[in-house]
C-alpha cells in the first residue's frame, strides 16, 4: 500500500486528479469507479478543468458508481450528483455512465449491477471512506456481503449524510458495490478528507489487520492501492 500525505485538501485532490489522468491516457477506455460524497469533489473540479483545457478526452471512457440511495428523491439522487459535479462537464458518452436506478425495483438493480461486474472489471477505482470506516456503503458489521446488495445504512453514516438533504431525512437503504466488488479493480485511489476520518485511517494505517468493524482495511488484500490524505492521523 503506498501512502501519500499532502499537507492540504487541495494537493490531495492534485495528485488523485493526476493519477486518474494518468490512467486514462494509457488507456483512453478506461472503466473508471466513481465515489460521491464530499471527498471527491475537488477531483471532479479538476477533471473538468482538464477536459476544459484539452488535457483529458472521456470520449472512450466508461464509469461505474460505487453506490445509490434506495427510493430517494431524484434531486437528491447520487445520479444528479453525478451530473451536476462531473457528467454534465465532460465529454462521456451517456451510455458509458452505469448508477444503480433510485427509482427502479432494488432486487433488478442489484441483478443488473451484478451482472455488470461479471462483465466488466475496473481499472481504477476512487473511494472516499466514511468516519465508521464505511466503503462504498459497506457499514461495520459481524459481515460484509462481497457482491453488489441492498445495504441498510449505519445510523452514523445517516447522521453524517443528512447534511446534503434539504430535509435531513436520509434514505435508509442503499444500493452498493460489494468489497468483492472493490477488491476486484485492477488499482484503487482512496482519498481521505478530513479530521472526522482520522479514527479509520488510524485503523488502516496502524495495522495490516483487516477487520469487518473498520471496512477500510479491507484494502490491505488488494496488491495495488494508492492511499492519499492530508495528515498522519496521529497529526490530526
Ligand atoms: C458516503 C458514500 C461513500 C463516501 C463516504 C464519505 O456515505 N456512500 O462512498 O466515500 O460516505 O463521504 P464524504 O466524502 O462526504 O465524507
Amino acid at each position: 500500500m503506498k501512502v501519500i500525505f499532502t499537507g492540504s485538501y487541495a494537493e490531495s485532490a492534485q495528485r488523485s486528479t493526476e493519477i486518474i489522468l494518468s490512467a486514462l491516457k494509457k488507456k483512453p477506455d478506461l472503466l473508471l469507479g466513481l465515489a460521491t460524497g464530499e471527498t471527491p469533489l475537488g477531483v471532479y473540479r479538476l477533471l473538468i478543468d482538464a477536459y476544459r483545457e484539452g488535457r483529458a478526452d472521456f470520449s472512450c471512457a466508461r464509469t461505474v458508481n460505487l453506490d445509490e440511495y434506495v427510493n430517494c428523491r431524484e434531486e437528491d439522487s447520487y445520479r444528479k450528483y453525478m451530473h451536476d459535479n462531473l457528467f454534465d462537464h465532460i465529454n462521456i458518452p451517456r451510455e458509458s455512465i452505469t448508477i444503480a436506478d433510485r427509482a427502479a425495483p432494488p432486487e433488478e438493480e442489484v441483478a443488473r449491477l451484478r451482472r455488470f461486474f461479471e462483465e466488466n472489471t475496473v481499472d481504477l477505482q476512487l473511494l472516499g471512506v466514511g468516519p465508521n470506516g464505511h466503503i462504498g456503503f459497506n457499514e461495520p458489521d459481524e459481515a460484509i456481503e462481497s457482491l453488489v446488495h441492498i445495504a441498510p445504512l449505519a445510523k452514523a453514516t445517516i447522521d453524517a449524510n443528512a447534511r446534503w438533504f434539504a430535509d435531513g431525512a436520509v434514505p435508509e437503504k442503499a444500493i452498493t458495490m460489494g468489497l468483492g466488488d472493490i477488491l476486484r479493480a485492477k488499482s484503487i485511489l482512496l482519498l481521505v478528507k478530513g479530521e472526522s476520518k482520522r479514527d479509520a485511517l488510524r485503523g488502516l494505517l496502524d495495522s495490516t489487520a483487516v477487520t469487518t468493524r473498520n471496512p477500510v482495511t479491507f484494502l490491505h488484500l488488494h496488491p495495488d492501492v494508492t492511499v492519499i490524505a492530508e495528515t498522519p492521523p496521529a497529526n490530526q
